[in-house]
């Protein structure tokens, strides 16, 4: 396999394939929060997320849920259809946290009657800011097309994910989805894992995402390997 390294980010890798539809992911043990302000290293993180990831993906096309993921090579890498990524942060939310519970002056924890979804244009450098659909046609970002498939996408693959996750005991509090084009077709891209979900357990409310290296709750290998091995039974 050919791999030029096409881009390096906070937590993957992307390199060329051999074939010019498609591209390898490899899963960095990075960690950063508040857009690169505190850095760090989670043990094994990126295996843990491959596998999520992997997981979470297999789970949603048996659901009628176009993906990117192929296949993976090996522990780290996912081999992926190249997408003409849309430079859009979906986030999906079920409860309030984070800063939706600071925007809206709530606790963490609220829980929203209706589900969620907010865009944030897709820019380190501005920090990622919370847009709405005028600024995504605006900017042409998007077509009201494409957004209307992101937005049945997005509450489908929730309303999905929820489901599941309540049967391993695990609440979904909110979560981030990248799309992309891919032969005409608006189809899910990025990763699924606790970097970029938050999983509560359902009873006891414990954290078990990347929250705990945000927080500094300590425990943040064990809470990964926690979600590996109530969705797949590994033990990591
Ligand atoms: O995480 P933070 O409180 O800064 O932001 P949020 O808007 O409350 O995050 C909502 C959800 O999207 C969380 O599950 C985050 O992990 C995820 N997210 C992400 O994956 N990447 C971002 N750049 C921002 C949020």
């Amino acid at each position: 396999m050919s791999k030029e390294k096409l881009y390096e980010g906070k937590a993957k890798v992307i390199y060329t394939t051999d074939n010019p539809d498609e591209l390898l992911v490899y899963y960095k043990d990075d960690a950063t929060a508040g857009n690169g302000a505190k850095k760090g290293t989670i043990m094994e993180k990126g295996i843990l997320n491959n596998k999520i990831s992997a997981f979470f993906f297999d789970m949603l096309a048996e659901n009628n849920i176009e993906h990117h993921y192929i296949s993976m090579p090996s522990e780290r890498e996912m081999i992926v259809k190249k997408l003409d990524i849309i430079p859009l942060e979906v986030v999906l939310r079920n409860v309030a946290a984070g800063s939706l519970a600071q925007r809206l002056g709530v606790e963490e924890g609220t829980k929203l009657s209706t589900p969620v979804l907010e865009y944030y244009y897709k820019c380190d450098e501005l920090g990622d800011p919370m847009i709405n659909q005028f600024h995504i046609k605006a900017m042409n970002w998007a077509t009201e097309d494409e957004l209307a498939q992101i937005e049945k996408l997005g509450l489908k693959i929730n309303d999905i994910m929820t489901k599941y996750l309540k049967t391993k005991n695990i609440d979904l509090i909110d979560f981030k989805l990248e799309f992309g084009r891919y032969h005409g077709k608006v189809i899910l891209g990025d990763e699924i894992s606790p970097d970029n979900c938050r999983f509560w357990d359902s009873e006891t409310h414990e954290k078990l995402d990347k929250d705990r290296f945000r927080r500094d709750l300590g425990n943040v290998e064990d809470a990964y390997k926690e979600i590996l091995h109530r969705l797949t039974g590994e033990k990591a």
